[in-house]
Order: C-alpha cells, then sequence, then structure tokens
C-alpha cells in the first residue's frame, strides 16, 4: 500500500533520513520507533508531502506521489495526526471534526453527520460544543485523530498519541486502533510508549539517526541487541 523507497532528507547541516526504505501492507498495524530526533516525524512529513525528500520517492497504492502536495495525497486516502498538536483553538470540537471531513469534500450537513458520528466513536461527544483549546491534552490529542478520521483515510499515520494518557486511556485507545483496522484502516504508528505499540503492531521499524536500523515483528524486536541498546535500554515484555 505504501512503499518509501531510499527516502533522504537534508536540512541545513544535518541529514535527518538517511536511505530510508520500508513498506506498508494494506490491513497492517505498523510501529515507527527510535530515539528523539531519529526522523521519525520527518518521515510523517515526506509521506503526508508536508516537505519534499532530498532523493528518493513515495509510492501509494503503485501510485508515486511526488507531484502531489498535502491535500491531494489526503485526498487519496493518506491521513494523520500532528505530533505538536494543533487544534483550531477558538473553534468548537464539533467544527473542528467538521473540517477535517469538508476535506474529503463532503457537503456541510453531511460534513455535521460525520463529524457527530466520529466523535461518538472516539468518546468525544459530550465534548462537541467545547472549545478545543480548553481541552486537556490527552482529549487534544484523541481530537486530533478526529479530525485526522474524518477525512476518510485509508492509511492513518499517529505521531504519539499517547504521550501523557493513563493506562486506562492508552488501553482504549489500542482498542480503537484495533477496531478501526479490522474495519479496513491500514496504520503506521509512531509511539514512544513501548508496551502499547509492541502490543498492536504486527511489524515494527527501528529509526536510529535517519536510518533504518532493522524492522522485524516485535517479539524480535524486543530482543534485538542493537535495538535495545540504542534505543529500548534493557528489554522490555511485550505481551
Ligand atoms: N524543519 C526542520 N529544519 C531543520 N531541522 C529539522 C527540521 N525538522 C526536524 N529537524 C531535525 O531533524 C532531526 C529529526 O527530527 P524529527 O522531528 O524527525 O525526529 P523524531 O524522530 O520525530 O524525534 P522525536 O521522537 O523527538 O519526536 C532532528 O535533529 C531535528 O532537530
Ligand atoms: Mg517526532
Amino acid at each position: 500500500m505504501l512503499d518509501v523507497q531510499n527516502v533522504t532528507v537534508d536540512f541545513v547541516g544535518l541529514r535527518a533520513v538517511d536511505h530510508a526504505s520500508f513498506t506498508v501492507e494494506q490491513g497492517q498495524i505498523v510501529g515507527l520507533i527510535g530515539p528523539n530526533g531519529a526522523g521519525k516525524t520527518t518521515l510523517f512529513n515526506v509521506v503526508s508531502g508536508m516537505i519534499r525528500p532530498t532523493s528518493g520517492s513515495v509510492l501509494f497504492e503503485g501510485k508515486d506521489l511526488s507531484r502531489l502536495g498535502p491535500a491531494d495525497r489526503n485526498r487519496l486516502g493518506i491521513g494523520r495526526t500532528f505530533q505538536v498538536v494543533k487544534p483550531f483553538g477558538g473553534m468548537t470540537v464539533l467544527d473542528n471534526v467538521v473540517v477535517g471531513a469538508l476535506t474529503r469534500g463532503q457537503s456541510r450537513s453531511d460534513a455535521r453527520e460525520t463529524a457527530r458520528a466520529t466523535l461518538d466513536r472516539l468518546r468525544l461527544g459530550r465534548f462537541e460544543n467545547t472549545v478545543a483549546r480548553s481541552l486537556p491534552l490527552a482529549l487534544r490529542k484523541r481530537l486530533e485523530v478526529a479530525r485526522a478520521l474524518a477525512t476518510g483515510p485509508k492509511l492513518l499515520l499517529l505521531d504519539e498519541i499517547m504521550g501523557g494518557l493513563n493506562p486506562t486511556e492508552v488501553n482504549e485507545t489500542l482498542a480503537l486502533i484495533q477496531e478501526l483496522n479490522s474495519e479496513g484502516l491500514t496504520f503506521l504508528v509512531i509511539e514512544h510508549n513501548m508496551s502499547a505499540i509492541m502490543r498492536i503492531a504486527e511489524k515494527v521499524l527501528v529509526l536510529n539517526q535517519g536510518a533504518l536500523l532493522t524492522e522485524g515483528p516485535p517479539a524480535v524486536i524486543t530482543r534485538d541487541p542493537q535495538v535495545i541498546s540504542v534505543y529500548l535500554g534493557e528489554p522490555i515484555e511485550s505481551t
């Protein structure tokens, strides 16, 4: 479904992504992990079209995305959340999600219906009239997921949506991802919460200093000596 081919991103004096190649198959939940500054968010920016890679290319459902900007890629079915959440702070929760639904070309009334259904699904329904900026961070992150979901993606890129959540909220979030996945949505998930990502990912990609260090199933990644030394520090349980 998603085919990232030999992508390199150079910023002034810094190589943020270094010849990274990987694929995400339709129906998978793929984890993307690595230390701070490894280039994870930069890779999301390349896939979603926010920045152009210095070299390399991205294919989605066999189509080369090089000439397409973020809006076109979103229309093709690539949705994303932002690590630094930026809801329209002065707008209500509902209107923020309506904006997401409108980007897929729905009429205003259809967009409201989509937004309401999405908010209910994410258990944000009771906050629909709340002004976005007054939500606590954990709920603003969930609103960010709702907005992205309302755009109707086939592939959803989640950038650290579990930071600051308590264990119950993490479990709820994992259950939601699995439920959406069982309905056909494909996921690429950046996460620092290792036990969480290891519970849902079929495959985990490990990025280190811009380069893909290794990839594999959680049970293998959590025991990989190289991964442990650059990132995990000590073996963690994957259950
Ligand atoms: N627009 C930019 N201009 C210059 N340097 C940037 C830019 N965006 C990111 N970088 C740098 O590129 C490197 C990779 O950053 P990136 O945000 O992709 O890392 P990350 O893996 O998402 O880290 P974290 O886990 O902390 O979110 C970092 O050194 C960062 O400072
Ligand atoms: Mg990041």
